[in-house]
């Protein structure tokens, strides 16, 4: 949520945090800003509400800044309206102070009260603007430096953040902290990148360092040295990333989210040719004696960990609970022995995720991520990882990392099959080589887009949708009526087939849509006689499925053993709300009021 460039070295800043920024602009995307010396001058602050492109013109694409340091902010609204005021950078009320901030200040409403007893004002509603002040105030009281100051901060601040100051005072220095909000920094040859994320300093440099919670950084154009709060040092190495940085971009797709469901094949094909080695599966950590697993996810990722309950379940016979992480962290969760905690994350910051992940270590549980960003929080803290190799993903709706996350997941699910003895050799062998043809059959299914297409453009003005289905069909249509509601702002819900007649369809009236999805053939007909009962209620029917059972519009997918079948079965529902959104003229990429990820509680 919201993201934080930085720049500090020998060429112009501005040109820099500009085209950084523009590749965290899915963090959010309703305000943005610079901040930018040159030498010992004073901090020039511009900034714009909207997306990015208002505040490139502002500054003629940063050219209009003078500076060979700054640091840059594109912002998801926590506190205060997206407009001018509110947009990062804030500065200190003299203005010798200028912070961007992501994350979210709990206690900043006393802070703030407090400051104003000494004389402070403040211009906006923002947390971020008491912590500038704060750090001012620290600074101008103690007179012991900049990290001091920002140690100061550190104690009192409640909540999450990532903070890039830069200060009046201190020229050729920029100052980072973090708590629970990533911050990367990268070296190059006599220039230091500062970023929320990877993708925004790839082009420059792939030598980082990941700043640690409740550390602090002093980054100067020859270096970076970073601190504890108490002040002491902390040796650091550089790692080097891996990441293509050239699959940042749409590579001729319109949008980046058909780009990432038409790359589904190679990131699945990736995700499991990196775990399967002839014929076997080989994770590199052992799963003996988990007893029980508890999924830990939110949004869609939670909707990969519904998947692999049912085939987890079937396959290995363990049982499988799936929370969502917010609600996981405050319930009190009970954690058997033998209980596995499988946090899914795409990102591994999202904020309530990372804290199940916490919990469960507090409470004695062993951990494991599975995550598509490598060095994030949660692959760092989790006990073990397993990484998904979708590659970055930038449109806010997940469509290539959920699929990678369930093919990750299924093989846990065989590995704890093999394990249990759950399923015969033959078995095993028979579930990998169909796991190695999911690749292919994602891609024959993507090939029906122009019907579904046409589909789409007869009903984009749709006003309510169903969709249902039974077991994995129905956490296929829980993912299907996410990506719709998300992409396209149709209201959507998805409902287990047999549950819709204890309320719901009293809604169903002439002309809602209602989509079946039918992959589990013990449920076939139950699911069918379901969707009957809708249509003769005046419903459009539709159906995703092996094998059509119903009048109305089908949408034909591979057969593949049914425990995989949510693979298949959500392509036909992600592309249908892909051209919902492009009919209705809708940002698909960056839909209103999201960000990618979702670094708040
Ligand atoms: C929906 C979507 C979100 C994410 C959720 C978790 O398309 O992308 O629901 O799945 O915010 O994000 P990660 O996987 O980064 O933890």
């Amino acid at each position: 949520m919201c993201g934080i460039v930085g720049y500090i070295g020998k060429q112009q800043a501005a040109p820099i945090l500009l085209e950084g920024l523009k590749k965290l602009e899915y963090r959010g995307y309703d305000s943005a800003g610079v901040a930018v010396r040159d030498g010992a001058k004073s901090i020039q602050v511009v900034k714009a509400k909207g997306k990015l492109s208002v505040l490139a013109q502002k500054t003629e694409d940063g050219k209009a800044l003078y500076g060979t340091c700054g640091i840059g902010h594109t912002r998801w609204a926590t506190h205060g309206e997206p407009d001018e005021r509110n947009a990062h950078p804030h500065r200190s009320t003299d203005g010798s102070v200028a912070v961007v901030h992501n994350g979210i200040l709990e206690n900043y409403r006393e802070l703030r009260e407090e400051l104003k007893d000494c004389g402070y004002t403040f211009a906006s509603q923002t947390d971020t603007e008491v912590i500038a002040n704060l750090i001012d105030f620290y600074l101008k009281r103690d007179r012991k430096g900049a990290a001091e100051a920002i140690s100061r901060f550190m104690e009192r601040a409640r909540g999450s953040y990532a903070i890039a100051v830069m200060f009046e005072e201190f020229a050729g220095e920029l100052y980072l902290a973090r708590k629970d909000s990533p911050m990367i920094v990268g070296e190059g040859e006599g220039e230091m990148f500062v970023a929320s994320d990877a993708a925004a300093i790839l082009r420059h440099t792939r030598k980082v360092y990941f700043v640690d919670d409740f550390t602090l950084a002093c980054v100067r154009a020859d270096g970076v040295r970073f601190f504890d709060i108490s002040g002491n040092p902390i040796p650091k190495e550089y790692q080097l990333l891996d990441i293509d940085a050239e699959a940042a971009g749409k590579g001729g797709y319109e949008h980046f989210m058909r780009k990432e469901i038409y790359e589904q094949p190679r990131a699945v094909s990736d995700t499991l040719s990196h775990y399967i080695k002839e014929g076997d599966i080989d994770l590199g950590i052992s799963l003996h004696g988990v007893k029980q697993i508890t999924v830990v996810a939110c949004g869609s990722a939670y909707h990969v960990g519904v998947t692999l309950q049912y085939a987890i379940e079937k396959l290995a016979r363990i049982p499988v609970r799936v929370e969502l992480a917010s609600e996981f962290r405050y319930r009190d969760p009970i954690l058997g022995e033998g209980t596995l905690v499988v946090a899914v994350s795409q990102s591994g910051e999202t904020a309530d995720t990372l804290a199940a992940v916490r919990e469960a270590k507090k409470r004695g549980a062993r951990t494991l991520g599975i995550v598509n960003v490598l060095g994030s929080s949660v692959a760092r803290e989790a006990d073990d990882v397993l990484y998904t190799y979708a590659g970055p993903e930038i449109a806010v709706a997940t469509t290539k990392a959920y699929s990678a996350q369930l093919a990750l997941g299924y093989l846990v699910a065989l590995v704890l099959g093999k394990n249990n003895k759950t399923l015969s050799e033959e078995q095993f062998a028979r579930y990998v080589s169909a796991l190695q043809e999911l690749p292919s059959k994602i891609e024959e299914t993507l090939r029906s887009e122009s019907e579904i297409k046409a589909f789409a453009a007869r009903h984009a003005d749709v006003h309510d949708v169903f969709m249902i289905g039974r077991g994995i069909d129905y956490a296929v249509c829980m993912e299907g009526a996410l990506k719709l509601k998300e992409v396209s702002y149709v209201h959507t819900e998805a409902y287990a087939a047999g549950e819709l007649k204890h309320g719901t369809i009293s809604l169903v009236e002439e002309g809602t849509l209602v989509l079946g999805v039918l992959t589990q053939s013990g449920v076939f007909e139950k699911t069918a006689s379901n969707l009957e009962e809708t249509s003769s209620r005046g419903a459009i029917v539709a159906t995703v499925g092996t094998k059509k059972l119903c009048e109305g519009q089908f949408f034909p997918i591979p057969e593949t053993e049914e425990p995989f079948a949510a693979s298949l079965a959500v392509l036909p529902l992600q592309l249908l709300a892909y051209h919902i959104s492009v009919c209705r003229g809708l940002d698909v990429d960056k839909p209103r009021n999201l960000a990618k990820s979702v670094t708040v509680e």
